[in-house]
Parts: structure tokens; C-alpha cells; sequence
């Protein structure tokens, strides 16, 4: 990441001139070093939004086409830097919307400061968060869900018929075979998956809520829209018919002022970090030698050296011990928003710190 420089902030004018400059306080108000992973989002938006401005004709062909071809370059260049290796990012341009704008007018010149026309960080910050949660979150936790599902459903195939107790209060309960405790778990990590599915069938696009209350300027947010969610082949959302409940936010001061789209996917995430942690726990117990009912192969289990005849089962254990985790960025993001009054406030930001870890803390690796 590039050192610090003194140079001004772009929107810092009139008061100071730009010239007050205080280190601590750059360091201490960034999100660069938390919010990067977000560029792929913020420039499909920014050229959504171009193409928009365009439409409307606040922007000409040309401007449109040299920022188009200007962000383009700058995925390029970060995609072949690695997200953290490119140079262009400047931690006293605070975050990562900034950062692409002022390289976007450092690459163009003129055009590139026409960009910003109609909007403002705040529905950008708010654009590029329900982007990913649709793009990668979602996706993430999918694939985690079903591969889950489809190593119990192979180990209904090889050994479902096997007798074993059932238990309630952890007492011996009627006997059922072993396919049918697993299709319980299937059952209930289904229902993890539809509680996200019903998230990702709301996209609600905030950009043209501006600052807080929009703007004078004529533009289309169902353009942006259409643009940024519909495929070439998927017919554009035209009128205001129900189905604009599910394309464009309803308010432009709640659109700017709400994370709830992303506490609701920390919920759903707690509850399948919670059927998580249920499932660990049974298989812990089951392969105690007092229940040995079941042994987990060696790759997957740690041994000691003063116990040799120990297995123990630590990825079970993390599974059970990482809910926490994910049920404290519930918490967090909770509170994070507990008492802000409506609209933008700066507490926002920090929705995204633990963002990565939302998603790592339940399916490990990713992020
Ligand atoms: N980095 C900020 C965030 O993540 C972007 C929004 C800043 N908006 C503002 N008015 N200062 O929330």
C-alpha cells in the first residue's frame, strides 16, 4: 500500500484551502485498508452510473467512452498487481471509491471529474456493499451450504442403513437408522439456504440517493439499475410496477442510513454457524471412545505425543468454537447501528471491518 503524501483531498477546498493535514487523523478515518476487496463493485458501479449520465446527457459519448475505457484499465492494473500491490491506492484518500476516482482523473483528465456528477460516497459505499453480498457472499456461503449437503447425502449412500440410538435430552430415544439423523442436518442446512435465497431475491439499487436526499439533476436510477443487474439478455425492468419495489431503494434517506441488508445476511450466517456447531458437537460425541460410533480419518484429526491412543477432533471442535465468532459480528453490526440517526454517519464504516471475517469465520478460507 502507498505511503502517506500531504497531497490535498480532492473534495477538500473552500475553509482550509486543504492545506490543515494531520496524520493521526488521515490514519484513523480510512477504510483503504479494510475496503479494497470492494473495487470490482465500485467501478461496475461507477460505469453503470457513467453510462446513466450519459444517457441523460450530462455527460457526452466521448467522456462516457474514456471513462469506461479508463476504469477498465484500472481493473486491469489492479487485477495484475494483486488487490494490494497496486500503487494507486493512497491512504489520505480514505477509501477505496476515492482512491479509483482520483486515479480515474490522474489516467483522463476533464472527463474523469465528471464522474461524481449525482453521487456521493455514501450511496456508492451503499451500492458496493449489496453488490457483494450478491456476488461473492452469497455465493460463497452457496457453495459451503451444498457441499456440506452433498458429503452427508454421500454418506447416507454408503452407510444409511446403519441402526443407531436416537437421543433426546441426550438420553437413548427409539432407534433409527443412520441416513435418517443425517437427512436432519441436510434438512436444516436447507433452511440456512433459503433464508439467503430469500435475501438475494431483493437488490434495491441506491445509487441517486446521493448524499442523503438525492439530487436536482434529471437522473435515472432505473437505468442504473437496468445496467448494473439486468444481463444483455434478461429483459430491463421498465415501469413502476411491484417489481420496482425490488429494483430501487424506496427512500434515499434510508437507502444511505441502513446496513440492513447486511445484518441480515450475519443472521442468516449465525443461524448456519449455529446448525454448525450442533452438527460438530454430536460428531464429537459420537466419537468419543465411550460412544465410538464413528472415527475421522487421521488427515482430519490431531494426536498427542504424551497420549498416543488419543484422537482428537479439533476441526469439529473449531466448527463448534467459530459460532462465537460469527455470532459476535451480529452483535457488533447491531450495535454498530443502534441509536445513528437517519441517514449517513460515519459509524457506517465500520460495517465493513469484520466484513471478510463474516464470511471466513463461518466457511474458513474464503475471503
Ligand atoms: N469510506 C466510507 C464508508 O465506508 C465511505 C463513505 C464516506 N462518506 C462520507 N460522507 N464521509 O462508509
Amino acid at each position: 500500500m502507498a505511503a502517506m503524501t500531504t497531497s490535498r483531498k480532492p473534495w477538500e477546498h473552500a475553509k482550509s484551502g486543504g492545506s490543515e493535514h494531520d496524520e493521526l487523523a488521515a490514519r484513523f478515518v480510512e477504510s483503504l485498508s479494510y475496503d479494497t476487496r470492494l473495487y470490482k463493485h465500485d467501478i461496475v458501479g461507477s460505469i453503470a452510473h457513467a453510462r446513466m449520465l450519459c444517457h441523460v446527457k450530462l455527460i457526452t459519448e466521448e467522456d462516457l467512452a474514456a471513462i469506461e475505457k479508463g476504469l477498465s484499465e484500472i481493473q486491469d492494473e489492479i487485477e495484475a498487481a494483486g488487490v494490494t500491490g497496486w500503487g494507486g491506492w493512497q491512504i489520505e484518500l480514505e477509501d477505496v471509491h476515492m482512491c479509483i476516482e482520483a486515479a480515474l482523473i490522474e489516467k483522463i483528465g476533464e472527463p474523469g471529474k465528471k464522474l461524481h456528477t449525482g453521487r456521493s460516497r455514501n450511496d456508492q459505499v451503499a451500492t458496493d456493499l449489496v453488490r457483494w453480498l450478491h456476488v461473492d457472499a452469497y455465493t460463497a456461503i452457496w457453495q459451503g451450504i451444498k457441499g456440506t449437503q452433498n458429503a452427508m447425502l454421500d454418506l447416507c449412500e454408503q452407510q444409511g442403513d446403519i441402526v443407531m440410538p436416537s437421543y433426546t435430552h441426550l438420553q437413548r430415544a427409539q432407534p433409527v437408522v443412520l441416513g435418517g439423523e443425517l437427512i436432519a442436518w441436510v434438512t436444516a442446512l436447507g433452511h440456512c439456504e433459503e433464508r439467503l435465497m430469500e435475501l438475494a431475491t431483493f437488490h434495491g439499487s441506491p445509487l441517486g440517493s446521493g448524499a442523503i436526499a438525492g439530487s436536482s439533476l434529471p437522473l435515472d436510477r432505473l437505468y442504473v439499475y437496468n445496467t448494473m443487474w439486468r444481463g444483455e439478455d434478461e429483459p430491463p425492468c421498465e415501469d413502476l410496477s411491484d417489481e420496482m419495489v425490488f429494483c430501487l431503494t424506496g427512500s434515499s434517506i434510508e437507502a444511505t442510513a441502513s446496513r440492513d441488508r447486511a445484518l441480515d445476511f450475519v443472521y442468516a450466517l449465525s443461524m448456519t454457524a449455529m446448525w454448525l456447531s450442533r452438527w460438530a458437537e454430536q460428531w464429537i460425541i459420537y466419537m468419543t471412545s465411550e460412544f465410538g460410533f464413528l472415527t475421522i480419518g487421521d488427515a482430519y484429526t490431531t494426536g498427542s505425543s504424551m497420549m498416543p491412543q488419543k484422537r482428537n477432533p479439533d476441526m469439529l471442535e473449531l466448527i463448534r468454537g467459530r459460532c462465537g465468532n460469527v455470532y459476535g459480528h451480529l452483535m457488533a453490526l447491531l450495535t454498530i447501528c443502534k441509536g445513528l440517526t437517519v441517514g449517513y454517519n460515519r459509524d457506517l464504516q465500520e460495517d465493513k471491518r469484520p466484513k471478510r471475517s463474516y464470511v471466513s469465520s463461518c466457511w474458513g478460507g474464503w475471503g
